[in-house]
């Protein structure tokens, strides 16, 4: 970890090293995840659309289901570790999401993706967006004011 002399921003000690975003949680990775889920919503849409098997819509979500919780944990492990003020709630706003649109399905270990809708897929898409331009946006600008970051 590199050091700097200077107040640490997280403990607020004199003297510590100046935590630096490991490279893993870049903002970058955390942007390419959010194209990642957005482009499963569209394939979704698509498989819709397209009138194409049940089980391939099932696949898809579950795969979406997947990435979107270890990116939630991922944010908030990041968001924890920092001492982020915001932190508990963005987690609601992470928990929300997740109770609203993935619990349904992944308690009924996903046999219930058929009732999947475009509409439902296209609040998922505003949400994702929302979210990751407002309270992403909002941690990525504190990280890089209170941090010193590696990957901007
Ligand atoms: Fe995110
Ligand atoms: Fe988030």
């Amino acid at each position: 970890m590199n050091s700097r002399s200077g107040t640490n921003p997280v403990s607020g000690k004199p003297g510590g090293s100046l935590p630096v975003v490991p490279r893993n949680f870049s903002q970058k990775r955390m942007q390419r995840e959010h194209a990642e889920l957005l482009a499963l919503v569209e394939q979704m849409d698509q498989i819709i659309l397209n009138q194409e098997p049940p089980e391939r819509l099932t696949v898809c979500f579950q795969e979406f289901c997947f990435h979107i919780k270890s990116h939630f944990e991922d944010e908030e492990q990041l968001m924890k570790q920092y001492a982020y003020p915001g932190l508990e709630t963005h987690r609601v706003l992470h928990h929300r999401f997740w109770s609203f649109y993935c619990r349904p399905y992944a308690d009924l270990e996903f046999e219930n993706v058929a009732r999947l809708s475009r509409s439902q897929l296209l609040q998922m898409q505003d949400w994702l967006q929302g979210h990751a331009r407002l309270a992403d946006g909002l941690l990525w600008t504190w990280l890089a004011r209170h941090l010193k970051t590696e990957n901007k």
